[in-house]
């Protein structure tokens, strides 16, 4: 699908973006496990998330509802069912991860595999530690999907994270839950605690020694209402519009301002960004606010070391952003961004390159001269999410009208995405 986007005069008023994927995921996840009714508000619509639920009710576990609320009836540690078929993850990564960590844990086999992008993407990462947990799992060409998982009785592990990535963390802390004692985690650089916080939410006991993650296996987990904030990974492509043009101010109501996720906030302020949270409050263990912004110079900066890790999904849109600023934009130590739905840095610079933007592409990351003109074009997402978007909002300051080629892969993580940004586009 082709959309054409008309460069805008600003980015205004007030929106309200769809819930958190990655706390989408996890609440669905643990509400299978969990004893009795969960009730989840701002659910995602993105397909990942329902991905995650489909895999769900396939694994014997009652979903109910529609839109954006779902009522999932948890049956316990020991209440999930062999599949009937194998499992589909669709594009997403946190799905086949994350959910690994449970199916090692079943006394059944299981097979999950993935879309063409996914079937790509490596899964060593996780079938090591879990094999040290002690499940079996085979994958084609030992490391990609499909994953068949021979789940086994878990031992608890200790283990040391070799990258930084919240998707494998919360794996191991998965399969923990199914191992009799103490199973850790220690992560190189804190990675987003989503799963630690609703863990405890639903009745872990969990402890956070600095990097260190410590969880007790066996643990009761009590269905609950839960809300998921809005996602501020998806806010970012707002934020970043209305820093662009020209004239904008924008709200964005109800985001997720975890400080685990917050970095973009602060990274964007030190370049000079006018960014505004009147109030914060706790929902869920998960703080909330609303981010107003408005257009401001901005004078550049560098990504590198734990800073990128943490703002690892925002790269794309920062990249964008960063062609406009006085002094451009580096970004180092971002191999993950090669092995993302599409290597990032490649799919990047080729749209950049469309955009009339100069850029020099590295082997972990890349840099992007400041003061940059616009030019139209016809963008590709190459079939990811995040790439749609980013040159979504890079045509909104082009010198003419623009096509976004495989538009509908925002919809993996926003199908609302593209009737958001006409809301709040202005044209004179
Ligand atoms: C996610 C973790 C990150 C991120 C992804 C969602 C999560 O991946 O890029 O979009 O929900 O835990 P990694 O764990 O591979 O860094």
């Amino acid at each position: 699908m082709q959309r054409r986007i008309s460069p805008v005069s600003s980015i205004s008023g007030a929106i309200a973006l769809p819930g958190d994927k990655s706390i989408s995921h996890r609440y669905a996840m643990i509400a299978a496990i969990a004893e009795g009714d969960t009730r989840i508000q701002n659910y995602s619509t993105g397909a990942d998330c329902h991905s995650t639920l489909g895999c769900v009710r396939a694994l014997g576990i009652q979903v109910e509802g529609e839109g954006t609320e779902f009522v999932i009836h948890g049956k316990g540690l020991d209440g999930l069912h062999a599949p009937a078929g194998d499992l589909d993850a669709g594009n997403s990564g946190s799905t086949i991860r994350m959910l690994s960590g449970i199916l090692a844990g079943q006394p059944f086999r299981s097979r999950i595999f993935g879309d063409e992008s996914l079937s790509r993407r490596p899964m060593q990462r996780i079938m090591r530690p879990l094999a040290e947990m002690g499940a079996r799992i085979q994958a084609r060409e030992d490391k990609y999907p499909p994953l068949e998982i021979d789940g086994a009785r878990l031992r608890p592990i200790d283990y040391a994270l070799p990258v930084p990535s919240a998707q494998v963390k919360t794996c191991v802390l998965f399969g923990g839950l199914f191992a009799e004692g103490a199973t850790s985690v220690t992560e190189p650089v804190r990675s987003r605690d989503h799963t630690e916080i609703a863990l405890r939410e639903f009745g872990a006991a969990l402890t956070v020694e600095r990097q260190k993650i410590t969880l007790t296996g066996r643990p009761r987990l009590t269905g609950r209402e839960l809300m998921v904030p809005s996602d501020l990974s998806s806010a970012a492509f707002f934020i970043v519009a209305a820093l662009l043009v020209p004239g904008s101010r924008l709200a964005i109501h109800g985001v997720g301002l975890n400080p685990t996720r917050s970095a973009l906030l602060d990274f964007l302020a030190g370049m000079g960004a006018k960014i505004r949270i009147p109030e914060l409050e706790s929902r869920n263990g998960e703080l909330i606010g609303e981010i107003q912004v408005e257009h401001a110079p901005l004078r550049g900066g560098i990504i590198e070391g734990g800073l990128t890790a943490a703002l690892i999904d925002e790269i794309p849109v920062l990249a964008v952003l960063g062609a406009a600023t006085e002094e451009g934009l580096t970004v180092k130590d971002a191999g993950e961004l090669r092995v993302k739905e599409t290597d990032r840095i490649h799919t990047v610079i080729d749209n950049l390159r469309r955009l009339g933007v100069e850029a020099q592409e590295l082997p972990d990351g890349m840099v992007i001269p400041g003061r940059q003109k616009f030019r139209a074009a016809t963008f590709d997402s190459f079939g990811d999410h995040r790439v749609a978007m980013a040159f979504a909002v890079a045509a909104l300051r082009a010198d003419g009208d623009s096509i976004i080629d495989g538009a509908e892969a925002a919809s993996v993580s926003f199908p609302e995405f593209w009737d958001t940004l006409s809301r709040c586009a202005q044209f004179r």
